[in-house]
């Protein structure tokens, strides 16, 4: 080889590998650039495209009814670096991750382990107000409508303003508009899965058999299982899976995916029942208020609102965003009456169907209790479990896991502000919690073995369970998990001797297996 050869390659090996560095820096201060680690999740609209490449950004998300600038009004709608509107909508608002009492290091599995199980129980997607919700929401317009004002102040957007849905078929359906929609969340979620757990994927279609998903009777419910199905699986879903659709009818007893429609002792005790969650968010809501009604009557003394009113309001804020992407009804409201909406959501939710009524943990101690028989039963048993349901079906769950633990049961006179119940975070439209059963390398007295480990993630913060959190990631030892939920059994006790049941209906859960 000639030396001008020799060089001529030698300046195009350099050239290679310059580029290759430079390729390489590329990359990498995008990293850095992008890592969300340095953020707090706030889910927020505008910054969070920049992490988002493969996304078109928000400004093309172009529903004819979606406001990008706007007055500020009370300022509860603007997002600002401390303040993201989307984690005090108490479930009526898009899904957003929990950042409350999280797990450091996210997601990721921990070193040394593979996730050989997972388990789902997840809420609709993001949906319409319900049929009640939603009259409530008309009336209040109506009303203001026909009483011919022309509304000054933080109001005067109404003036020119139509419900966020024209045909009452909707009510209680999935949103399919916007960025929010419950259309896209639910397939998204299917993504999701599918990107973290290709290898139990893979496993599933190895099965003589199609993997089950289960669904309870509710339309909505339903749709969030099939587009799920189609983001896990492909448009073609069924040729590799199939819904099984669990009545919510109360002949089903315990044998069902909504035992609080099947507990009549639940559903009639007027004092410790379902009716306290509704008792207790009225008692709250009428403290905070009547602020806003003064503040409105002042804007527009022509028009005095009931706190009914001014409630649904703040719930078109989140009802109208997983719409159209934005809601001027947030700004009618200061932050501090976000708050407190906000709780008295977390009161409603605790009250009704969690740790707040003595029923909670016995009707979640069902679908816990065949979950725990499943990872007992280990991989033979399947490696894939997805149920779907409401979210009175998930505060049930999380009671008998005793896992979101406060001390002292929710006040009604103060906003604890370390309190751990946060239905914003724990149950948004589209809430889920996952279960993992992990395969870890563990050293116990100088010797290498295997063990198998529960890991809990809600809505995608990993949360330690109080009192078994010493294995890897701060997960729980399976067998002191099953320890622990088994115990949980003993304390709640009969299904049927605490729903008032007769002896021969069903008091477990049967479906739930591959
Ligand atoms: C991301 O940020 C964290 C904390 O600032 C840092 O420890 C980590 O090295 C960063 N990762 C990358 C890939 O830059
Ligand atoms: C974000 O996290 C950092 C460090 O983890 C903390 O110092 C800061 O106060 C957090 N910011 C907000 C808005 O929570
Ligand atoms: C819980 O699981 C155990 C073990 O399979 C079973 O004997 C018991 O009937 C179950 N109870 C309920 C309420 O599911």
């Amino acid at each position: 080889m000639s030396s001008s050869r020799l060089l001529v390659l030698i300046s195009a090996i350099g050239a290679a590998l310059v580029a290759l560095q430079w390729k390489y820096n590329q990359g990498y201060q995008l990293l850095e650039e992008t890592n969300s680690s340095n953020r707090n999740h706030t889910g927020d609209l505008e910054y969070e495209c920049s992490e988002k490449p493969h996304h078109s950004s928000w400004g093309t998300w172009l529903h004819p009814q979606r406001l990008w600038s706007r007055p500020n009004g009370q300022g509860a709608g603007t997002t600002t670096k401390d303040w993201n509107i989307l984690y005090h909508l108490g479930g009526n608002g898009p899904w957003v991750e929990k950042v409350a009492d999280v797990v450091e290091g996210g997601v990721a599995v921990p070193d040394g382990c593979i996730v050989e199980q997972v388990h789902m129980m997840s809420r609709h997607a993001e949906r319409y107000p319900t049929k009640k919700a939603g009259t409530r929401m008309r009336n209040l317009l109506e009303r203001m409508k026909k009483s011919r004002i022309e509304f000054t102040g933080d109001l005067a957007f109404v003036n020119d303003w139509d419900l966020f849905w024209s045909d009452d078929t909707r009510l209680a359906q999935l949103t399919s508009t916007g960025p929010f929609s419950g259309t896209l969340g639910s397939f998204t979620t299917g993504v999701r899965f599918r990107t973290r757990y290709e290898h139990l994927v893979a496993r599933a279609l190895s099965r003589p058999n199609p993997t089950t998903l289960w669904a309870s009777d509710s339309h909505r419910v339903i749709d969030t299982a099939r587009y799920f199905a189609s983001g896990l699986f492909g448009i073609d879903w069924k040729d590799v899976a199939s819904l099984d659709v669990i009545p919510e009818t109360a002949e089903m007893g315990g044998d069902s995916l909504t035992p609080g429609d099947t507990c009549p002792a639940y559903i009639e005790d007027e004092t410790e029942g379902w009716a306290k969650g509704w008792k207790t968010m009225h008692a709250y809501r009428a403290t905070y208020l009547p602020i806003a009604r003064t503040r409105l009557l002042a804007q527009n003394p022509g028009i005095e609102f009931t706190d009914d009113e001014l409630y649904a309001m703040q719930e078109m804020c989140g009802f109208e965003t997983t719409v159209r992407g934005s809601s001027r009804w947030c700004d009618v409201f200061t932050q501090q009456e976000f708050l407190h909406f906000e709780y008295a959501r977390d009161l409603h939710h605790y009250y009704r169907a969690g740790p707040g009524t003595k029923y909670g943990a016995g009707l979640g101690f069902l679908w816990l209790n065949a979950t725990v028989n499943l990872m007992l039963e280990g991989p033979e048993a399947g490696p894939m479990f997805f149920s779907f349901v409401h979210d009175d079906d998930m505060a049930p769950m999380l009671a008998a896991l005793d896992i979101i633990d406060d001390i002292h049961p929710l006040p009604l006179d103060h906003i604890p502000e370390d309190r751990l119940w946060r239905k914003s975070q724990i149950s948004p439209m589209g809430g889920r919690i996952t279960l993992e059963v992990m395969s870890c390398a563990v050293e116990t007295q100088g010797h290498v073995g295997k063990d198998n480990f529960v890991r809990i993630n809600i809505n995608d913060g990993v949360t330690a369970i109080p009192g078994c959190d010493k294995g890897p990631g701060r997960s729980c030892r399976l067998s002191g998990f099953a320890a622990k939920v088994r115990r949980k059994g003993v304390e709640v006790g009969d299904f049927r001797e605490m729903c008032g049941l007769p002896e021969d209906a069903a008091g477990r859960i049967t479906f739930l297996h591959q």
